[in-house]
């Protein structure tokens, strides 16, 4: 059984790539590393069954993909290749909106020819500012579709209905996962999100910035958790054409996070206020009804061990 995971080198990505090589598949990664680190992939490139592609997928994959598919066909298509933090699509804008236009092209057309499952990384930024709350599936969003977020939130979205289209047009097993915000070892320090934030802050002593007065909302969910929950969906027979939520649907304000972080990291809280940043959403949980009555999944990892295997990782990157 092969797969073929896009965005490999990256936060999700890697951890994918190594749950599906735990369960005994074969993993193609491929990843420009415009945001990933090969580093990620350490563990996955001491398998023998693993292997790892430099593309871009926005561009044809049929210098790679043609030598793929002619030794062995993939089952399973992951397209998670995309710049997932508001510092990184900033800077990468033309290039989001690339990977989730062209790249899900390209993943479509390669899923087609392999007669592959395949499943689109969507967000939760779909949704956008959300009027309504918690976020159900049915939901059809609340996005600026020209703001600064819009390279994300519309390219994601585009993304999503190229998948559904095809799924109708083309008759292909394609599959949407709405994810939530996610963190774990392996976020990228610097990507401005703000678990890592608040981790590299506490590491160093330096008081936590919360942006407003904190009172905005997020759920968090474990990257094991979202994996599972991913492989229950990539893997599941008969889930063609659906669109599910995954991420964790504990809510907690900013503030709180800042102080559990600051707790388990022993440091002082001291927050710094700083104002909104522009289209960030006041509010956002996921309703996983969908996912535990199709999937039987939940997450359930608590915020406190989350944050401390991520402080954790943190702390060994650091000082190696
Ligand atoms: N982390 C989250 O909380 C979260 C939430 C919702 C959705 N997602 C989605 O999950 C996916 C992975 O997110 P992440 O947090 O791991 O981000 P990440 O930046 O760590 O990983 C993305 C990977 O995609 C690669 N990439 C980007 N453009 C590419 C291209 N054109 N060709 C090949 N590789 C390319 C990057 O180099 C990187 O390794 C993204 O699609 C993101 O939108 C993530």
């Amino acid at each position: 059984m092969l797969a073929c995971i896009t965005g490999a080198a990256g936060f999700i990505g890697s951890h994918l790539c190594d749950r599906l090589l735990q369960d005994g598949w074969e993993v193609v990664g491929v990843d420009n590393l415009a945001t990933g680190d090969r580093r990620n992939l350490r563990d996955a490139e001491a398998s023998a069954r693993f292997r790892f592609v430099e593309a871009d997928v926005a561009q044809p994959w049929d210098a790679w993909g043609e030598q793929l598919e002619g030794a062995q066909r993939p089952q399973l298509v992951l397209h998670f290749a995309s710049p997932a933090s508001p510092v990184h699509y900033e800077r990468l804008a033309l290039e989001t909106l690339a990977v989730n236009a062209a790249g899900t092209m390209h993943a479509v057309a390669f899923a087609t020819r392999n007669a592959a499952t395949l499943l689109y990384a969507s967000t939760s930024e779909s949704y956008g500012d959300a009027l309504e709350h918690p976020q159900r599936e049915t939901y059809w969003g609340h996005v600026n579709p020209v703001g600064m977020r819009s390279c994300y939130d519309e390219s994601k979205r585009y993304g999503e209905a190229y998948v559904t289209t095809a799924v109708r047009k083309l008759g292909i097993d394609g599959r949407v996962a709405r994810i939530f915000n996610t963190y774990g070892p392996r976020m990228d320090p610097a990507d401005g999100r703000v678990i890592p934030n608040f981790c590299v802050a506490a590491l160093r002593g330096r008081a936590l910035t919360v942006y407003g007065d904190g009172s905005q909302t997020r759920s968090f969910c474990f990257v094991d958790d979202l994996v599972d929950g991913i492989v229950r969906f990539a893997t599941r027979a008969g889930l063609g054409g659906r669109v599910i939520n995954l991420g964790n649907p504990d809510e907690y304000t900013v503030r709180r996070l800042a102080e559990v972080t600051a707790r388990l990291a022993r440091v002082d809280l001291r927050i710094e206020a700083r104002p909104l940043p522009a289209d960030d959403p006041v509010r956002r949980r996921p309703d996983i009804s969908l996912a535990r009555e199709l999937l039987g999944w939940e997450p359930w990892t608590t915020l406190e061990t989350g944050l401390e295997r991520t402080l954790d990782y943190f702390r060994s990157a650091a000082s190696s």
